[in-house]
């Protein structure tokens, strides 16, 4: 039997490997709920401008209506031969109603009918994700909080640098996750407009209303260009490139509890919920969800390289190459949606060694830029010249294999002798941190401060 949705021309049925390529039933029947919905809502519409009877959309209704149903119960039975979700729901429909079901694709096509679906679709996941988000920032503020003074090392080039808090580094993910959310709410306000209506791709003949279309499916708008309308998909690639920031961010949070809860730095220990052991070596608890997580990001970002290259060379309007933008958007957002989870676990169960992370913050002379401070306050020298005063200290000190709070006053002031006992004051790591007050800075006042106003915003 041909096609019974667009056999009317053809004698002859696909190929079994036509077919399966052809399909995308497998994988877009996710959207079955935001399919029927605006289904009800074009319905709604083609009767309210006397398109089609009241009568019939009644019908058309009820049958949507008990097709759901039986999609949320499981007990819809889906034809790889009907290709995708639409031909799917709309068989159906004629087999429940009859003829009437053959009026619901009055002024409308495929085209706008799956732009509209998967707008509606990607818009919820987003919302989703923002809650998630918000979760994953309320354990960190709360971590932030019980940790505003746990000192540690700070790092750059993975070289100890400064001593910061515990509670400062956590929230610095707080602040990214809140740039992620921030790129999530401009991507869904952009594409918060409704495709439905613009129809195969030049709009249509009949006197429809877009307004009330797009309202009822909760659109600021329609769209205003009916080939833009079913040719774009820059809403989805936004949203992936967000997603894929977002897994970024993840990932080198990931990182970091992949090195610190390794027996060299001994900073966190990992929960057992997010741990696994190793089957001959018994000793072992690897942090398989923070390596998942730092790996799973690789799939985000290949998901929205994959629809970059499939769009770039799609002249207007709708090609088939456009079915293809699905797979990777729901392997890329489920995969987001998983890492928060996982993390947001890892993250309420991680429990900080504060002896470890202190004795590291007090070597590797990471208070050698508070002697340099020191003597550009208090004795007045060029911040260069104090840099190299200091520089000197720290090769004595290592020579003498001591710390810098270590190195006898005496030793001190044969490179610089103006430098009094009161250098000492500023040599350990808990007046480092307590003098960085400055805005932004790791003070552990300062961070208490933060995570208030953090889980306060949050509601936590
Ligand atoms: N399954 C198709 C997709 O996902 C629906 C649109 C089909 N339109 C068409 N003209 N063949 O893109």
């Amino acid at each position: 039997m041909t096609n019974r949705m667009w056999g009317g021309r053809f004698a002859g049925t696909p190929s079994e490997i036509m077919e399966e390529i052809n399909a995308s039933i497998a994988f877009d029947q996710r959207f079955f709920a935001q399919d029927i919905a605006g289904s009800k809502a074009h319905c709604a519409m083609l009767a309210e401008t006397g398109i089609i009877s009241a009568e019939d959309a009644a019908e058309i209704t009820g049958g949507l209506d008990r097709i759901q149903r039986d999609m949320e119960a499981g007990a819809f039975t889906f034809s790889r031969a009907l290709e995708d979700i639409h031909m799917n729901i709309e068989a159906r429909l004629a087999e429940l109603i009859g003829p009437a079901a053959g009026r619901l694709h009055t002024a409308r096509s495929r085209n706008d009918q799956v732009a509209t679906d998967f707008r509606l679709y990607v818009r919820d996941t987003v919302d989703h994700l923002d809650e998630q988000l918000a979760g994953l920032q309320r354990a960190l503020a709360k971590k932030a909080a019980a940790h505003a003074d746990t000192i540690m090392p700070g790092f750059t080039h993975l070289q100890t640098a400064q001593p910061v808090t515990f509670g400062h580094h956590c929230l610095a993910y707080v602040e990214m996750a809140a740039r992620d959310r921030g790129r999530f709410a401009d991507a869904r306000r952009r594409m918060n407009e409704s495709p439905l209506g613009a129809a195969a791709l030049a709009g249509t003949s009949f006197p429809i209303d877009r307004d009330m279309t797009a309202r009822t499916l909760g659109f600021d708008a329609p769209m205003r260009n009916s080939l833009d309308a079913v040719s774009a998909r820059d809403f989805v690639l936004e949203t992936l490139a967000t997603a894929a920031i977002a897994a970024t961010h993840l990932s080198r949070f990931a990182e970091e509890l992949v090195i610190w809860s390794s027996a060299q730095f001994r900073f966190v220990r990992l929960s057992d919920r997010f741990t696994t052991g190793s089957s001959i070596m018994p000793q072992k608890r690897n942090p398989d969800a923070a390596e998942l997580v730092r790996a799973k990001a690789g799939r985000v970002i290949g998901a929205l390289a994959t629809l970059m290259v499939v769009m770039k060379g799609l002249p207007l309007a709708y090609s088939k190459d456009m079915q293809e933008d699905k797979e990777p958007a729901f392997d890329a957002l489920d995969t987001l949606s998983l890492a928060i989870a996982a993390m947001t676990g890892m993250v309420e169960d991680m429990e900080p060694d504060r002896e470890a992370m202190r004795a590291a913050a007090a070597h590797g002379f990471s208070t050698a830029t508070d002697l340099a401070d020191w003597l550009v306050r208090v004795l007045g020298l060029p911040f260069r010249e104090a840099h190299h005063v200091t520089g000197s200290l720290v090769s004595r000190a290592e020579q003498a294999g001591i710390d810098l709070k270590d190195l006898p006053l005496a030793a001190m002031q044969e490179v610089e002798p103006r430098i009094t006992d009161d250098v000492f004051s500023v040599l350990s790591v808990e007046a480092s941190v307590a003098s960085r007050e400055s805005l932004g800075g790791t003070a552990p006042d300062n961070v208490r401060r933060e995570a208030e106003r953090w889980l306060k915003a949050l509601k936590g």
